[in-house]
């Protein structure tokens, strides 16, 4: 789990700037993020929304005794930086938090540098290229994550194999991603939302239900079911 000198060498203090996400309970997530990489080694906007989502009054008021997230096993996909999953285990959650081996680096370091805000919950990263063998990660998790990740028309058929594969009749699916209107983009996404569309129910949570300032005209959050 924690880093060896070498990996924490590799990401070195000139390699990375930080992005904060204040909690509501006044603590502070600390995302690294690289200046070189590939896409996942920045936190996007879809990830911000959907992580402030996460603290919404339905999920967790400990106020009121409501916390959904205590003890739910939770699976990230496309996981970047972690910023969604870290704020999953800090509410509560058993998260792991998957990527490709590329970003595992940076998943851990994140881990590691956010570990005091996890209490209850935990967090651990993986390795999960989509379409491939998903056996480790079953039975199916009470909830999936994913932000941001419907953007690459080669993922498309391998992403929704994946989230058939790992999830069951109990599993929310919950997605978030950024409505883009350039290139391909609009095409990617209404491929993805055919195919789910076949083995999925989507519901689109309104804005009153999202966090009050987090929250993006073009930015969508979805809970994704398996039809029965
Ligand atoms: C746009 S980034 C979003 C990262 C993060 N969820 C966020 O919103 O900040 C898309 C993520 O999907 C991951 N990804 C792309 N293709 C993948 C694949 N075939 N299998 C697993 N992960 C993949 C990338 O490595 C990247 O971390």
């Amino acid at each position: 789990m924690f880093l060896s000198a070498n990996m924490a060498a590799n990401i070195n203090a000139s390699h990375y700037f930080v992005r904060e996400i204040d909690k509501n309970d006044g603590c502070t997530l600390k995302l690294k993020q690289c200046y070189m990489g590939d896409v996942g080694c920045v936190v996007w906007d879809a990830a911000i929304v959907l992580a402030k989502y996460l603290e919404t009054k339905q999920f967790y008021e400990p106020s009121s005794g409501v916390n959904v997230w205590a003890d739910r096993r939770v699976l990230e996909l496309g996981a970047g930086t972690g910023a969604v999953g870290l704020m999953a285990a800090a509410l509560g959650a058993q998260v792991t938090v998957t990527d490709l081996e590329d970003l595992q680096t940076l998943l851990r370091l994140n881990i590691q540098e956010n570990q005091t805000l996890i209490k209850s919950g935990s967090i651990t990263a993986k390795v999960l290229k989509w379409g491939e063998d998903v056996s480790e990660y079953l039975p199916p998790p009470h909830y999936i994550l994913m932000a941001d990740c419907i953007y690459y028309e080669q993922s498309i058929v391998p992403l929704v194999e994946s989230l058939k594969l790992l999830s069951g009749p109990e599993t929310c699916i919950i997605c978030c991603y950024e409505q883009r209107t350039e290139g391909v983009n609009p095409k990617v996404e209404s491929q993805f939302f055919k195919l789910l569309q076949q083995h999925f129910v989507c519901e689109e949570i309104p804005a009153d239900k999202q966090d009050p300032e987090f929250n993006c005209p073009d930015i969508h959050i979805l809970h994704i079911r398996r039809k029965v």
